[in-house]
């Protein structure tokens, strides 16, 4: 029913994945794939595009009303796909996920305290962090049997008196990691014990392959409730970052108070109504667009896997459980991380996230985004292909 294979010719748009190459990777052929920020080459669920040309045929754009619809579709979502009971009153929009991972600081910390971030991590929770004057605890990530675990007593150890947050990813970025229930309650368990807010940000929730399934924190360990804020957004499953809009979940009255308090002194509680109007038209109607997307992701993902691992001998990916970028370890091809770097964008003309962006344990990695119509990864993959081919036995 809708077609991922098309390609929509993105440059000049300003669209950052594709305009920002240059400028933020050096990378100057005018052929460049861009494969590092998380945002796809689809075009979004058609009842998006409905409810934005509506809105700009009336070509009245006045302040937006919050009348709860929006929240009550997002409430309503979270049941429909996760079997989450999310009360209205427990959500506050916000200016996209890491502007309120920003607001939550403010709210539950003071300047030089800690938080507790598990790396290799989503690279704006350090950035977010330390643009607040608070400090980074690094909680390393341990990896076992192909996948990544927390290792708890490790943090217990480097734990001190100003710690007071910890930033969650879940499903994990990178590494499309799914936490399993035990994992999230021994980490909530932790977090009571250590008197700890628990930032439980869950934007790539709804991108989970067949395979797997996420476990929303607030279900997986509801005695912690009172401790925990999560944060949600239709954005990344329905391909509208540039809405730039998300939801904190708080259900503690006086948590979501001092959270509401922020929201109020940046001056960000009045929304951006296109961003409102988009996502809440992406929760309402599009449902049966992701349940096609996610079948197009799988095949992308295990092709981008196959070929990789094909492409540069000793290179691994780790198998994703979901999120569309594919983590890869290429410490066993034996060449040093600067010169498969340097492959990758020369070379190939390909521009992948760093992994040393993601904290310590990424320094031999690279995140490749996959989330592009087959006729652009098929190009990608043969670029990589050729740029390792010295590497190939023959
Ligand atoms: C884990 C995680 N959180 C938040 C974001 C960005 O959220 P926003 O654009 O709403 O600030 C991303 C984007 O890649 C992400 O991977």
């Amino acid at each position: 029913m809708f077609d991922f294979d098309r390609v929509i010719e993105r440059r000049g748009t300003h669209s950052s994945k594709w305009d920002n190459i240059a400028k933020l990777s050096g990378i100057t052929a005018p052929d460049a794939i861009p494969m590092w920020v998380a945002d796809m080459d689809f075009a979004a669920p058609p009842g998006v595009t409905e409810a934005l040309t509506a809105e700009v045929k009336r070509a009245t754009h006045g302040y937006y009303a919050d009348t709860g619809s929006w929240a009550e579709a997002c409430a309503a979502w979270l049941k429909r796909r996760h079997g989450l009971q999310v009360e209205r009153s427990w959500i506050s929009p916000t200016p996209g996920i890491v502007s309120g991972l920003g607001l939550i600081l403010q709210a539950t910390s003071a300047p030089g305290d800690e938080v507790v971030v598990f790396p290799p991590a989503y690279h704006a929770f350090r950035r977010i962090i330390v643009a607040n004057e608070r400090r980074i605890l690094d909680a390393q990530l341990v990896e076992r049997n192909g996948r990544y675990a927390m290792d708890l007593d490790a943090l217990r150890s480097k734990l001190t008196p100003r710690t007071r947050v910890v930033f969650l990813c879940s499903p994990h970025n990178p590494g499309g990691m799914i936490w399993s229930p035990d994992e999230l309650r021994a980490l909530a368990r932790f977090c009571a014990e250590h008197d700890l807010i628990l930032v439980s940000d869950e934007i790539h929730c709804d991108l989970v392959f067949a395979n797997a399934r996420h476990t929303p924190t607030m279900s997986a360990v509801p005695e912690v409730m009172d401790r925990l804020i999560t944060c949600v957004a239709a954005t990344k499953t329905f391909n509208l970052a540039g809405a730039h809009v998300g939801a904190c979940i708080v259900s503690n009255p006086a948590l979501k108070k001092k959270l509401d308090a922020r929201i109020g002194a940046c001056g960000v509680g009045s929304y951006n109504g296109f961003g409102m109007i988009a996502t809440e038209a992406a929760w309402r109607t599009g449902e049966s667009w992701l349940d096609e997307l996610m079948p197009y992701l799988t095949r992308n993902r295990d092709l981008f896997d196959a070929r990789i691992e094909a492409a540069a001998p000793g290179a691994r990916s780790m198998r994703l459980g979901g999120t569309y970028m594919a983590w890869v370890d290429f410490s066993g091809t034996g060449l040093p991380a600067k010169e498969v770097a340097a492959r990758v964008a020369q070379k190939a003309r390909i521009f992948a996230s760093p992994g040393e962006q993601f904290g310590p344990g990424g320094e031999t990695w690279l995140r490749f985004n996959f989330a592009t119509p087959r006729p652009i990864l098929e190009e990608a993959l043969n670029r990589l292909d050729a740029a390792f081919s010295d590497l190939h036995k023959s």
